[in-house]
């Protein structure tokens, strides 16, 4: 058997394929790489230490943050500022942009925009929840503290992107901008090993995933979709089969891996849809595409979007490519409703 390779060496490998190639990059990597670790560690004792829970908090955003949110928060921030190539971090979970002072002296290039606990709701019924990372090169001068314009650029200008996934196993996938590899944990050696190299999604699937207790508050198009992912058509594999766990980390590599489509549209309860432009759905158009898949809001690419605040809401359909075509027919098909 082959030795394993670890994340540590493949990014060290691939480093000159990145646009900028620098040693700069596979640092901040490193600093996800060991987050993750820790994270990974309190999550697989979840029920048995005091971390479970809502904290008593609310976020920016008025969700109820968990005690895990909080700690995954901490512990990546932490990560990032230990090093010297991130001069801020923008998260979920933080009202505002966070300036690493100390960084500014020290050629800090980069930006960090995060969830750091996706699918929170889920850690108390121990299923699956994720990390989701986007990284910037920063626009504003070095040495002078990032501005709003580093943290407000559009998918497109992502240097790399990438999630751990906390599941039956633990997995990191990330891509900078060449293909989409996926690491799983081994916890006897405490290394992410190559395990998914060059992912690919399917150009077809069977899978559907949308929280279908909104239904009635769909737009049209989305209706239509639906019912025709229900429709008894044998030959073409409908109807398809609904998977949905709640958490878009887990959601999104499933059906990157098995081939299917998630939907997170607009819906009376959530008229700018749920799922944040900035640290879920950009992160996860990047991999979607460069997997082969397809991401947008429904009309328009997800990366080609400008971000007008930092917490912005956005309706999001990613997945197969052929799944996302028929998807944005009927999107066109029932546009006035
Ligand atoms: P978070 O836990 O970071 O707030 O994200 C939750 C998101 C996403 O992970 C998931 O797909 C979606 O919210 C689930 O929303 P519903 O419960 O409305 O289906
Ligand atoms: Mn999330
Ligand atoms: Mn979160």
């Amino acid at each position: 058997m082959r030795e394993p390779r670890t994340l540590g060496e493949f990014i060290i490998e691939k480093q000159n394929d990145f646009p900028h190639a620098s040693g700069e990059l596979s640092s901040l990597l490193g600093s996800i790489k060991l987050a993750a670790k820790i994270v990974n560690r309190e999550i697989n004792k979840a029920g048995l230490v005091d971390i479970t829970g809502a904290i008593g908090t609310e976020n920016v955003q008025g969700e109820d943050q968990q005690k895990l949110d909080v700690y995954a928060n901490d512990k990546f921030k932490a990560a990032l500022e230990a090093r010297d190539q991130v001069c801020g971090v923008a998260s979920e979970e933080d009202d505002e942009a966070v300036v690493f002072n100390k960084q500014l002296n020290k050629n800090a290039k980069y930006v960090v925009l995060m969830d750091p606990l996706d699918g929170s709701s889920n850690i108390d019924v121990n299923v699956s929840v994720g990390t989701i990372f986007s990284i910037y090169r920063r626009i504003s001068p070095i040495g002078t503290p990032p501005t709003e314009e580093d943290f407000l650029q559009p998918g497109n200008k992502q240097v790399a992107a990438g999630y751990v996934i906390y599941g039956s196993s633990t997995m990191l996938v990330y891509t900078t901008g060449n293909g989409v590899h996926g690491f799983t944990y081994d916890p006897s050696l405490g290394s992410f090993c190559l395990s998914h190299e060059s992912m690919r999604q399917p150009e077809t699937g069977t899978i559907y995933s949308v929280n279908e207790g909104h239904y009635i508050r769909f737009p049209m198009g989305v209706k239509m979709y639906i019912k025709y992912c229900q429709e008894n058509v044998p030959n073409e594999k409908r109807p398809y089969t609904s998977r949905y766990i709640g958490s878009l980390v887990a959601d999104f590599h499933r059906n990157l891996i098995k081939g299917g489509i998630y939907l997170y549209p607009s819906s009376q309860s959530y008229p700018e849809g749920k799922l944040r432009l900035l640290y879920e759905a950009n992160p996860i158009a990047f991999l979607a595409e460069q997997a082969g898949g397809v991401a947008t809001d429904g009309k328009k690419r997800i990366l080609d979007l400008e971000p007008t605040e930092l917490h912005q809401r956005v309706p999001f359909f990613a997945g197969s490519k052929n799944m996302m075509q028929k998807l944005h027919e009927f999107l066109e098909t029932f546009s006035d409703n």
